[in-house]
């Protein structure tokens, strides 16, 4: 290697903690491939190792010079990998980012997550116990708290499985090594799904149990029904958090039970403005040095997130364009007061968005319609994976195509303008950030527990097949949105008049 490498996370624990995680990863170093050596202590703050090829990594625990510019009990681990190869580079960090959250971060998680937490003491009796469970939930800190209630819930974490979905979040490494680390989940990459659906069902089957899947993004099902049709048996039944999910069940006849989380009235009417919220302040996080004021925006899909978003932009008063497919949503941006036009193109045309957002679904905006933007113009995405933009079309019809590292994808239009494609497609809510704030999300993730909790305890309203109704009915019984209400809503006995 030319030059050191670095790799820098800020943490919040106690003195004592802090060293022990340390000497963990250190620990942790000595079964790292092509690592001969590892020396240092916990005393000392400070570790070193070395590699077979002529690496050195060198692991310190550190404290930031402006205390004034961190929280209170923020550490500083700093790793430095120098001289070896390029391999032994990645071994080295691949470990070192392995941190897992401290006692006093979870202990804040589980404090901004009440409902979610809560849970265990609503159903003392441990309803899961008898199930396995087979998860693909973003990989953040709110994770671990629903993780944390699933197994106070009575689920091992022996029949427990998570599906990385292998998106930039912000915590990644940390939640992967909680989980591995801390309670010895088994945790696959998105990109070896049919291998660990394969090994989660039978690990569980093994030990006399079936599963209930929880979902985000149609992950599990319908791979199952195409490629594992002799797994499906297995499953009791799934519990999905997001339209995309939905829509990759359309034309699958469903042998078990669907909770949909995903279009319950709870998710629609709370959850929506917070994602729209979200997308806004990542994409202007990632380009603090954009005016967006008084230029003009363009919304793909009026739907339950586009139409956020296009309020959202409005009141951070951007000139703001919607189109949707559907006739009726687009009346309805219409008569909300956006400019709305029957065809995209000459939408596109006469608005020349600088910022476009979309949040159709899928192939909502390709390389015709890119030509038409202005110089600059940004594309941004709130669709699961990289499916909103036709980034395909986008590169064959580039001249040259460039990697701007966080920010991106830059696509120079080979007869048309240079634009930006933000996070590279992926839905930029999560991209390298968190998303919700805990206290928002925690709803949601509470009313996919109480989905697994119905669907293991044979709740009979749940048949195989969509059961909105009955999903909408258990999520109202179960308490949850009551109990947010009276964290966030007035003041007991308060109000006006
Ligand atoms: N980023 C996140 O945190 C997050 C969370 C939930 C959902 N999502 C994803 O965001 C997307 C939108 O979710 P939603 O709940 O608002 O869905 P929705 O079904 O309420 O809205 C989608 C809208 O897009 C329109 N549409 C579909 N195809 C179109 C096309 N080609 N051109 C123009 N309009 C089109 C539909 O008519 C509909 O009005 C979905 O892909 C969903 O999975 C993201």
């Amino acid at each position: 290697m030319s030059r050191s490498l670095v790799h820098t996370v800020d943490f919040i624990s106690g003195d004592t903690e802090a060293r022990q995680l340390l000497d963990e990863l250190a620990g942790r170093l000595e079964h790292t491939p092509g690592v001969r050596a590892v020396h240092g202590d916990a005393g000392a703050a400070l570790w070193s190792c070395s590699f077979d090829g002529g690496g050195l990594g060198r692991l310190e625990l550190a404290a930031p010079s402006d205390t004034a510019a961190v929280v209170e009990q923020t550490h500083r681990l700093v790793a430095t990998f120098s001289y070896g190869t390029k391999a032994e580079a990645n071994a080295f960090f691949e470990t070192v980012r392995q941190l897992p959250f401290s006692v006093t971060e979870i202990g804040k998680a589980v404090a901004e997550l009440p409902l979610t937490s809560g849970l265990p003491s609503r159903w003392p009796d441990k309803p899961l116990a008898g199930v396995g469970v087979l998860l693909t939930i973003h990989h953040m800190r709110d994770f671990l708290v629903l993780v944390d209630s699933l197994l106070a819930l009575g689920v091992e974490a022996a029949h427990m499985t998570v599906i990385d979905k292998e998106y930039p979040y912000a915590n990644t490494h940390r939640v992967d090594a909680h989980l591995v680390g801390r309670h010895g989940i088994a945790v696959w990459r998105y990109s070896d799904l049919l291998a660990g659906i394969a090994d989660h069902v039978g690990r569980v089957t093994a030990a006399g149990l079936r599963s209930v899947i929880m979902d985000d993004g149609g992950y599990v099902l319908p791979a199952v029904l195409r490629d594992l049709p002799n797994a499906a048996g297995h499953f009791i039944g799934l519990v999905e958090q997001t339209t995309s999910g939905i829509r990759k069940l359309d034309g699958l006849t469903l042998p078990l039970p669907l909770f949909s989380v995903a279009e319950s009235d709870m998710k629609g009417m709370i959850e929506s403005y917070g994602i729209a919220d979200a997308s806004v302040r990542n994409t202007l996080r990632l380009l603090p040095d954009e005016k967006f004021e008084g230029q003009p925006a363009l919304v793909l899909g009026f739907g339950r997130i586009g139409s956020e978003v296009a309020r959202v932009l409005k009141a951070r008063r951007m000139r703001v364009a919607v189109f949707d497919a559907d006739i009726t949503r687009l009346v309805a941006g219409h008569e909300e007061g956006f400019l709305t036009g029957r065809t995209l193109d000459d939408l596109v045309a006469a608005h020349r968005p600088k910022l476009v957002v979309g949040c159709a679904g899928r192939g909502s905006f390709g390389l015709r319609q890119a030509r038409l933007l202005p110089e600059g113009a940004v594309l941004v995405s709130t669709t699961s994976r990289d499916y909103e933009f036709a980034l395909d079309e986008l590169r064959e019809g580039s001249a040259v195509v460039a990697d701007r590292g966080v920010l991106g994808t830059g696509y120079e239009l080979a007869d048309g303008p240079g634009i930006l494609v933000l996070g590279h497609g992926m839905p930029i809510n999560f991209h390298y950030a968190e998303s919700l704030s805990n206290r928002y999300v925690d709803l949601v993730l509470a009313g996919l527990a109480v989905g697994a909790v119905a669907l293991a305890g044979g709740d009979e309203r749940l048949r195989p097949g969509h059961n909105l109704a009955a999903t909408n009915a258990i999520l109202a019984e179960s308490g949850i949105v009551d109990d947010y209400y009276r964290l966030y809503g007035p003041p007991v006995g308060g109000g006006h008049g």
